[in-house]
């Protein structure tokens, strides 16, 4: 079984990042052959800076493998080193239907939320943002593909766009499945709604102690007094984000302890700093060795292209025999 997933370059880890995408991946690696790559590509579609996004890619790859991603389990690479993919988008765009991609929510949602003027802001990458995603699938043969429920229906494209061209050119592609990681925790962020970069409501997880602390003291809290029992304490951001790093007896203490009284959220926002920092202690000790060797880190990316690279090659052969682009 071919595992495979893409993860947009985006900035710092948050602890959203980490336990709704980045842990399930690792844990996934146990499962099949698991193909991750950086998306690089699809990062141009919302991010123009070079220097941002030479320092995002660098991030996520010190992020994963500090974080347990073992390269000698699974083909961990760059998606702009294997540039066939951009190749195979092209094939594939040719057999889409412009409503398809039009139906996107993305696509409709970027659309909708235009402000008087700025039509000239969406780009054709953006528009075809799916296609190119179908490609990163489809040129590997990938068998399952890990997203949240924000993408389910761009892995609905693209076994649209496979079954498409089989039904053109003959059995050329494996069809996907996807697999909605529906089980794994929303984090809140420090505001309640879900942790998201665009909120502006996360906690980073490899900063230093005292921008932890800082972020951690942002959580929104009531204004309920220490004394008062709070019977509502499940519902406490800094207790949700506890349960995920504190071991359970912890966190059930402290839950406790609000919901009779007599404890403050100063209590819990104190054990929820010291237990975050505890909790991340090794990928941080790690992430700063990966960090100072770029070298190996550079290897591990140029070893994940060359394999992912072969079987590329691989498929773009079948593709292109079908398709009557050979002689
Ligand atoms: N679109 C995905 C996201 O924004 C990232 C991605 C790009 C991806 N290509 C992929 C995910 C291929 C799975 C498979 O999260």
């Amino acid at each position: 079984m071919r595992i495979l997933t893409g993860i947009q370059p985006s900035g710092a880890l948050h602890l959203g990042n980490y336990f709704g995408a980045m842990l399930p991946a690792i844990e996934l690696q146990e499962q099949g052959e698991a193909y991750y790559f950086i998306a690089d590509y699809h990062s141009m579609t919302s991010l123009t800076d070079p220097v941002r996004r030479r320092e995002y890619t660098r991030d996520v790859a010190l992020d994963f493998l500090a974080c347990g991603l073992d390269p000698k389990r699974c083909v961990f690479w760059c998606q702009s080193d294997v540039p066939a993919v951009t190749e195979l988008a092209w094939l594939l765009s040719t057999v889409t239907p412009m409503g398809l991609l039009e139906r996107a929510h993305s696509y409709k949602d970027k659309m909708a939320n235009l402000a008087e003027g700025d039509i000239e802001k969406v780009n054709h990458g953006l528009f075809a943002y799916p296609v190119l995603m179908a490609a990163d699938i489809l040129l590997f043969d990938s068998n399952v593909v890990p997203v949240g429920r924000d993408q389910k229906q761009h892995l609905e494209m693209t076994r649209d766009i496979a079954g498409k061209f089989n039904g053109l050119y003959g059995e050329v592609f494996v069809i996907p499945e996807p697999r909605i990681q529906d089980s794994v925790a929303v984090v809140p962020g420090t505001d309640g709604r879900k942790m998201s970069k665009s909120y502006g409501n996360t906690i980073e997880i490899f900063g230093d102690e005292k921008s932890l602390k800082k972020r951690i003291m942002a959580i929104k809290t009531d204004s309920r007094l220490p004394a008062e029992p709070k019977p509502d304490a499940e519902q406490n951001i800094a207790i949700q984000l506890l349960k995920l790093v504190a071991p359970p007896e912890v966190s059930a203490d402290l839950e406790n302890r609000l919901r009779v009284g007599g404890t403050g959220y100063g209590d819990v926002k104190k054990a929820l700093l010291e237990h975050c920092w505890n909790y991340f202690a090794e990928p941080r000790k790690r992430r700063a060795e990966l960090a100072a060797n770029p070298d190996h880190v550079e290897q591990v990316l140029r070893e994940g292209a060359e394999r992912a690279g072969a079987v590329a090659v691989q498929v773009m052969a079948r593709v292109k025999s079908a398709c009557g682009l050979t002689r």
